[in-house]
This record gives structure tokens, sequence and C-alpha cells, in this order.
């Protein structure tokens, strides 16, 4: 598609939206409160407002390949950081997805250059639970369930930040949920994974 018409789409969008509800951006300019930070896959059959079915101002978002959480990765934790203090989001949410191709790559014994480095941490869950992974039927099954180990991993991993322990330290009701999104079907389903204030199941 031409960037010509992708503006084309914009002015369109933008015009209708103003059509159906009169004064909605002049609104949105002055702030945002969005009630959740996701924390997802780059990926882009998973953007986040629209499989969440939330409007522009309702979630904030940070997005890397196979929605990695490294504990140096200062855009993440900037995001983080930002999504609690200033905007008092109490609602984290870890989604990764199935059938992620960064997942696929750590699975792999090939090379991919500097992702290679970046999907290290899923390797290494890969490693960790390889006795837990045989149990799966095939390499599509075990890929899967990795997705999902992957983003119960990344919760716990948000959850042990200086940022969120400041605050349940302080008494803040934050909670990190993981959430796993079907590409077949287009549903997110609930990891049982969530922590709340001082790491207690949610
Ligand atoms: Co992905």
């Amino acid at each position: 598609m031409p960037l010509g018409d992708l503006l084309e789409r914009n002015r369109r969008w933008s015009a209708e939206r103003d059509a159906n509800e009169p004064g909605y951006f002049a609104r949105l300019a002055t702030h945002q409160c969005p009630e959740f930070f996701w924390i997802g896959c780059s990926d882009s059959r998973v953007p986040a407002n629209v499989v969440a079915g939330l409007d522009p101002g309702e979630v904030f978002v940070h997005r890397n390949v196979a929605n990695v959480v490294h504990s140096s990765d200062m855009n993440l934790l900037s995001s983080l950081e930002f999504a609690i203090e200033a905007l008092g989001i109490c609602e984290i949410i870890v989604c990764g997805h199935y059938g992620c191709g960064g997942v696929r790559a750590a699975t792999e014994n090939l090379p991919h250059g500097l992702a290679d480095h970046w999907l290290e941490p899923i390797r290494r869950i890969a490693r960790s639970q390889a006795l837990d992974l045989v149990r799966e039927s095939d390499l599509s099954a075990q890929r899967d369930r990795l997705c999902e180990l992957n983003v119960i991993e990344g919760v716990r991993r948000v959850a042990e930040t200086p940022i969120v322990q400041r605050a349940w330290a302080r008494g803040w009701e934050v909670s990190v949920h993981g959430l796993i999104y079907g590409l077949t079907d287009g549903l997110l389903t609930d990891l049982g994974c969530s922590l709340s204030s001082a790491g207690r199941p949610a």
C-alpha cells in the first residue's frame, strides 16, 4: 500500500470518528487515563487496542519481539515506571500469543543475528522446562506451551522489578496478569499466573 493511501485512510478514520463523537479528539488531547499497561509482542496480528476491544486512550502499550521482559530493558522499564507512577495504572498485562515467530526462533538451531541475544531468556526457559515440554504431543504444541511459559516468566520478572516492588511497598494495588492470544480464534485466555501486592497470587 503506498503511503498516500495510508494517509487517506487516516483522514477518513479521523473524520468518521469525529462525526460519530463530536469533540472526541479535542477531549482526548487534553489527557490520557488508561486503566491498563500492556506488554505484548510486536506481531502485527496482535494489536493491543484492537484485540482487547479498547479505544485510543484506554491502554498504555509496550511491545517487542516475543514480549520478552528483560530486567535491563530501559524502554520497557521507563514505560512501566511511567505507567505506574505518572498514569496511576494498577492493571499490568503481559500478553503473548500462540504461533509466536520469536518463540519459534528461540527453539531453532539456526542463527538469527541480534534476535538470538534478544530471545535468550526464552531459550533459557526451554532448557529449564525441557522435561515439561517433551510431554506435549508435537513440536507445535511444545512451542505453544513455551509461549505460555514465556508469559508466566514475564509476569514474574515484571513483579520483581524495583518499580513494582516499590509500588507494593507503598501499598498500591498493582496487579500483574499473564494472558495469551489465539491467532486462530481471536481470543485472549487468562493463564492464571496473576500476582498482586507482595507477590501474592491475585
Ligand atoms: Co510474537
